[in-house]
Parts: C-alpha cells; structure tokens; sequence
C-alpha cells in the first residue's frame, strides 16, 4: 500500500509532465497556467486511494487521475465566469487574465482532454467508468445551475441547498473514489460505500468552503473573501441565519441581500457581523461534523483491514478541519 505522501509524489510528477504545445496557444496557454497553480489536488488524490484501497494498480491508474483534475479545472475556468470571482489559488482567474471566451474554450477543452485521458484504462472496465463520468460531469451542471437558479430565487430550503451541493460537488468526489476503486476491482458493493464516503466528504467539503468564503483568510484561501455574499448565494450559512435570525436580523439580513445599491464591501461585513452574532460559524462546524461522521461509517461497512482505511480517514480530517 502506498503513503498518502508517495501518492502525492506521484501525481505530482505526472502533472508536472503534462505538456500542452498545441495550436493555438491562446487555447491552451490558460490550460498549462491552471493546472500549474497548484490547488489541493484531492479528486486525482482520492481517485488513486480508490485504487489503492483495493490493490490496483497505481503507475497506470495517473493519467486517468488526471481526468478528473483537468475536469475539476474545467468546472473551475467556467464556475469563476459564472461566479465573476476574480481569484483563485492566490492569481488572476483566467477570464480575468486574458477573457471570458478564452476561459470558456479553454475550460471546453480541458473537457475534452479528460475523456481522452479517462479511455487510457483496461477496455473491460471503461464501459462502466465512462457512464460513471459522465453521469457526474451531469450532475455537476445540474448543481452549478442549481447554484445559479438560487441566486435569484428568494425561497431556498437547507434540503434544496444540500441537494445543490451534492450535484455540484459531492458527486465528484463520490465518482473519483469509486473509479479508482472500480479500477482496483473492488466488488459493486465496495465501490458503492466508498462512493457514500466521498459524497458525504464532499458535502462537508462545501461547508467548508462556504465557511472559509466568509471567515477565511484570502492568502490562505486563495480566493476573495466574500465573494459568496456579494453574488447573493444561498449557502448553508445565509439559510441557517435566516432560520434562526430575530425579526431586527431577518430584516437586515433581506435588506442586505436584495438591495444593490449596498456597496460590496460594506455587504460583506454587514452580514458577517449578523452571522457572528448568530453563531453560524458553529452552527456550520456541527453540520460538517455530521458529514464526518456519515462518511466514516461508510468507510466502515467496506471490506478491507481497518488499517488499510487509515489515510482515507487523515485526508478526510484534513479536508473537512481545513483553512485554505
Ligand atoms: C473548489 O475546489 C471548488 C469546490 C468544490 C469548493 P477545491 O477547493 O478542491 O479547489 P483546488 O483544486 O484545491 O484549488
Ligand atoms: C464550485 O462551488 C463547484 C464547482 C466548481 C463545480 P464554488 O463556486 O463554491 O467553488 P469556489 O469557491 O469558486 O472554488
Ligand atoms: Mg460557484
Ligand atoms: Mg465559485
Ligand atoms: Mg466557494
């Protein structure tokens, strides 16, 4: 069995060989800028763990790793368009750095790409691994367009919320565990629970995120604080204020949210405060933990030794405890 650290290694190292010399550059440059930024790296990550849970093979299971890291970066090239988010991983998003056709061509692309890189695996088992993935790459534009429907819809409950963030995040990270797995030959039943154990760390995953987009530290995160707020989501955090919010706080929380003429900035720190005073960072932190727990108990009923889970739980901790 492979260290958490030797995995990292090695697909470090398989990114970094990527070349993309191809015509036109301004198609690909941005493709070479994005996946050189760095980022967690986690789907490709838990993709190899998959596999590596259940003996697989890992040498030949990098590239296809790496289909569902330039897919995770093509999501990324279009969710920042859609988000008008002007950083992430500490630089200029694409469509900042050069434009919003560039970042949607490049993002098509790197699409494209991962399927080529997914079809490298053993032909017996690519059947089930393409229907896999792109029932996924589905889900995740249902979520994002979830995500874009509740920016403008005033009634969102926790359960639309969390059933949003299933389809545009929990589901990836289900689907890399379990490709991995279904590479390692793991029994249907097995892939299953370890696709429940990534799905429920990628619901907390969310929180997390929504979280740090609120109290986090932009160097640390690498992504403009607030961000969340000034483009009127409806995360966990606004719905969970808005369930326990007194009158004076309701109000101020509605007005803060449906009146354009409040300058960013000074949104940001309105609703900050309210959230503060209610306590949602802790109300948030419950809810992850809930998540943990889920995804440790389906890491439970998979039938390998206990010992052998032990990275997945670390990683698990680390992801859902995280401040970046
Ligand atoms: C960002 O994903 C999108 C979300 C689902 C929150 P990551 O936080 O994994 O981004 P990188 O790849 O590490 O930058
Ligand atoms: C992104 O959610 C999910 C996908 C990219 C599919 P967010 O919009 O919260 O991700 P960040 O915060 O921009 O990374
Ligand atoms: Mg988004
Ligand atoms: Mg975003
Ligand atoms: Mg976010």
């Amino acid at each position: 069995m492979h260290s958490l650290s030797s995995l990292r290694t090695k697909l470090e190292q398989s990114i970094a060989a990527l070349s993309f010399q191809d015509k036109p550059v301004e198609l690909y440059e941005p493709i070479i800028y994005t996946m050189n930024l760095g980022g967690k790296r986690i789907r490709p990550l838990l993709f190899l763990m998959g596999c590596d849970l259940f003996d697989g093979d890992i040498e030949s299971s990098l590239r296809p790793a790496l289909a569902i890291e330039l897919f995770h970066n093509f999501t990324l090239l279009h969710d920042d368009i859609m988000d008008k988010a002007p950083l992430r991983r500490g630089k200029d998003t694409v469509y900042k750095k050069w434009n919003t056709n560039i970042a949607i061509l490049s993002g098509d692309t790197m699409f494209a790409i991962a399927y080529d890189f997914l079809t490298e695996v053993d032909p017996a088992l690519l059947p089930e691994m393409l229907k896999l993935f792109t029932q996924t790459a589905r889900e995740v534009c249902e979520g994002q367009q979830y995500d874009m429907n509740f920016e403008k819809q005033s009634s969102v409950t926790i359960a639309d919320y969390i059933q949003m963030i299933r389809l545009k995040t929990a589901v990836l990270l289900g689907c890399s565990l379990k490709l991995g797995a279904i590479l390692g030959h793991a029994s249907p039943v097995d892939a299953n629970f370890i696709y429940g154990f990534g799905e429920n760390l990628g619901l907390g995953f969310q929180l997390q995120d929504d979280l740090l987009d609120v109290f986090g530290n932009e160097d640390k995160f690498g992504k403009a604080i607030g961000g969340d707020i000034v483009t009127n989501k409806k995360t966990f955090l606004y719905l969970k204020a808005m369930e326990v919010a007194v009158p004076n706080d309701l109000s101020a929380l509605k007005h803060c949210f449906s009146d354009p003429k409040i300058q960013p900035k000074e949104k940001v720190n309105r609703v900050r405060d309210i959230y503060t005073r209610l306590d949602i960072h802790e109300k948030t932190k419950d809810q992850i933990d809930i998540y943990y727990a889920n995804a440790l108990k389906c890491l439970q009923e998979i039938h390998v030794e206990e010992n052998r889970k032990e990275e997945l739980k670390a990683l698990a901790k680390q992801l859902l405890f995280r401040d970046f």
